[in-house]
């Protein structure tokens, strides 16, 4: 099974993002409706069955699992699959173990994450103002949310900031952002908004290229080429005169996928190999009627033979594109 796996394209997968619930203490305007029903939990795969296909596919030659959600932290004993997966860092078939989180739970949770070999965290935060950071998560805290990076960063974890930026939304905080990200010695990465589904909302209206948002970086810093990756889709640039990166996630302006060396598990076990397509394999059905190792291995390899060249997201004025209906609380980015 150590025969890399390879799409049809040549690209080499090693990067698995395993969305462990749907669930969120938040609900983000980009993300979610502000009333959301959630799945039913018998049709999440239970953590017995997420550590299940997590191993099958290391032992293919992943090599970087990153949780998401959903908010992964608001999943009930989610540490007994961090640590079982923490193990694999140790024993070297993991290079990373990481989670992009809300930061909302990292209080309680940091120190578990260092213990089981987290090194590394990305939080997502689009607003370092009270106000509008609970207008945008519309049930978020701010202040606990620093709170708990600052847990995180006391177990030494590294912090990577995400913000999305969201036009004239969020463009004021950018600089502030960017302040703070320096001062403590956070990586931070802009994202463009993707036209996912999330209740109805105009992505148009407020989208923003992320070349609008470096030139207003460069009036206050320099920003320095820079070879650094995290193998996954950000460029990145070094901030002058401190120790942060500036990341730039591009999907509408500068598409990446040529690079994309990433497939995506959905909480209830449906494989994508890309986030901007329908296409997917669902491996719950195959787990829960007893398929063994070499058939979801077999089934692995399939998948990813059907990977799709490219997302064909567009947002304009004119016309606004997503091939698919999922939100990201489904498909975890
Ligand atoms: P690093 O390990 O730090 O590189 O993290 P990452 O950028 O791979 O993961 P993160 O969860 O922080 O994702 C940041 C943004 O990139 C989110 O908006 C994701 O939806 C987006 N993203 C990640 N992978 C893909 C992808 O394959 N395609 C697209 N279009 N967006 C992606
Ligand atoms: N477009 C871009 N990024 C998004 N995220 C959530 N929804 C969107 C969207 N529509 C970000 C979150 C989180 C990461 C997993 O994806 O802010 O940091
Ligand atoms: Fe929750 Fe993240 Fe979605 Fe916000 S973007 S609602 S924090 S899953």
């Amino acid at each position: 099974t150590k025969e890399p796996l390879i799409d049809s394209l040549g690209r080499q997968i090693s990067y698995l993002r395993l969305s462990v619930t749907d669930r969120c203490d938040f609900r983000c305007q980009y993300c979610m409706a502000e009333k959301m029903t959630f799945l039913p939990k018998k049709d999440v795969l239970s953590l017995e069955e997420l550590y299940l296909i997590a191993k099958t596919f290391m032992a293919c030659g992943i090599d970087k699992i990153r949780l998401t959600g959903g908010e992964p932290l608001v999943r009930r004993d989610i540490q007994t699959l961090i640590s079982l997966l923490g193990n694999h860092v140790s024993k070297g078939d993991l290079k990373e173990l990481t989670m992009t989180t809300n930061g909302s739970q990292l209080g309680q949770y940091a120190s578990m994450l260092a213990q089981s070999n987290v090194k590394r965290l990305n939080v997502s935060l689009d607003s370092l103002n009270p106000d509008k950071f609970k207008h945008i998560t519309r049930r978020g805290s701010l202040k606990n949310v620093l709170k708990g990076i600052d847990t995180a960063v006391a177990q030494d974890i590294h912090i990577k900031i995400n913000m999305v930026i969201m036009g004239q939304e969020n463009m004021d905080d950018l600089l502030p952002m960017v302040d703070y990200c320096t001062q403590n010695k956070f990586d931070l990465t802009l994202i463009e908004a993707m036209p996912l589904e999330a209740g109805g909302i105009d992505r148009a209206a407020n989208f923003m290229p992320l070349s609008a948002c470096v030139d207003l970086i460069q009036q206050q810093y320099a920003l320095l080429p820079s070879t650094h990756s995290t193998a996954g889709p950000a460029r990145y640039m070094t901030i002058d005169g401190s120790q942060s990166r500036l990341g730039l996630i591009t999907p509408l302006t500068q598409n990446f996928c040529q690079g994309c060396n990433r497939i995506r598990l959905t909480c209830t076990g449906k494989l994508y190999p890309c986030l901007g397509h329908d296409t997917h394999l669902d491996f719950r059905e195959l787990i829960r009627s007893g398929a063994k190792e070499v058939e979801l291995v077999q089934q692995l390899r399939a998948i990813i033979a059907q990977k799709p060249a490219a997302h064909d997201f567009e947002i304009s004025s004119s016309k606004t594109k997503s091939a698919t209906t999922r939100s990201m609380n489904t498909t975890g980015g």
